[in-house]
């Protein structure tokens, strides 16, 4: 008896169905009534009793064992029965949704694909930084107020080489001259930091890209020309730059540039505050000084360096008005740029 337990058992784990039918064939010669099963309960009545326990447990074992066995076939044959009744081949496929590029992003990859045109490399440099590259190297005076408090997120303040998320990426220009050799073209974007109160106009982080021109000979003209073929690009041929004099520290002289107002022309309207002009960029040629601190011979190689607001571009860009959109996440506001991206 214990024989047929065994084998019966062998038979019910290698057993496999591919239609009900047969699945209930098995079921029918193993439980049913006339069944496999039956026959070892009838058998066992006259097993001698100290054999009851042993051969007891057998027959339970193998009565699961065929139970599980027929549910766990009957459940992959409805799962794939199910399928086959429902499926409507002619139906769409499931649509997946997309993402969207963030406008940042676009707006970015877009400044980076102008000045590569121009034959400008990209390079990036750490957002935490020291004092030397994003302040003392770039000539600002000690008591100069932006190393205060107010404006620099400090994360390390010993008074030698305080250590702050950077507060422009020209900072990266520093790395750059002190290990690069010129001729040197670079653009750098990256994010910086400065402590403002956040509103529709400022936040306490946002994005720029710097850009470093440096070889023999580098006049304020060649400055003015690629400032003005990098904001027709960006803007339309009918473009117009206008450079106003200006200060900062690592540029001398120092300026600060508009474009015509691109959703008037130059009209008048009250993005452009009826000045037909808008700020995008501050520029200039590198202080001999800078140069120096970097270790470039400013005998020889003179250079110049802008910076700009990625958040300023997209604005006159895509149209928009405050700022905090930008690092909201609001899905009606990103999902707008869904055509717009690559
Ligand atoms: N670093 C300046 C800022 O964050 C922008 C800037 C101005 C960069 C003039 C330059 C420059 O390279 O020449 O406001």
């Amino acid at each position: 008896m214990k024989q047929k337990i065994d084998q019966l058992l062998d038979e019910s784990q290698r057993f496999q169905a591919s239609t009900m039918d047969e699945l209930e064939q098995f079921r029918v010669k193993m439980l049913g009534k006339k069944g496999e099963l039956n026959d070892l309960f009838e058998a066992f009545k006259t097993v001698a009793n100290e054999e009851k326990r042993e051969i007891g447990q057998k027959l339970n074992i193998l009565k699961t064992a065929i139970q599980d066995k027929i549910d766990e076939i009957k459940n992959a044959l409805e799962i794939t029965e199910d399928n086959s009744e429902n499926t409507d081949l002619t139906r769409p496929v499931n649509d997946f949704v997309l993402g969207s590029r963030h406008p940042i992003t676009l707006v970015r990859k877009e400044i980076l694909e102008v000045f590569s045109r121009m034959g400008y490399v990209v390079s990036e440099g750490p957002e935490i930084e020291d004092d030397w590259h994003n302040f003392t190297a770039l000539n600002f005076p000690p008591e100069h107020p932006a190393r205060d408090m107010q404006d620099t997120f400090f994360v390390e303040k010993n008074g030698e080489n305080d250590i702050a998320l950077r507060t422009h990426t020209s900072s990266v220009q520093v790395r750059v001259m002190e290990t690069q050799k010129p001729p040197i073209r670079a653009v750098f974007p990256g994010r910086v930091y400065r402590n403002e109160a956040i509103s529709a106009r400022a936040h306490c982080f946002f994005h720029q890209v710097e850009g470093l021109y440096i070889d023999k000979n580098v006049s304020f003209a060649d400055l003015r020309e690629t400032l003005l073929n990098f904001a027709k690009e960006l803007f339309g041929e009918e473009t117009k730059i206008r450079l106003r004099p200006s200060y900062f520290p690592f540029t001398e002289p120092s300026a600060e540039m508009d474009i015509s107002c691109n959703l008037c022309g130059g009209k008048g309207c009250t993005f452009c505050k009826h000045s037909g002009w808008v700020e995008i960029l501050g520029c200039g040629m590198i202080d001999p000084n800078v140069l120096k601190n970097c270790g470039i011979d400013s005998a020889v190689y003179s250079g110049f360096a802008f910076g700009l607001g990625i958040e300023r571009i997209t604005n006159l860009k895509f149209t928009v008005k405050d700022l905090r959109l930008f690092s909201e996440n609001d899905l009606r506001f990103l999902e707008q740029f869904k055509s717009s991206g690559f």
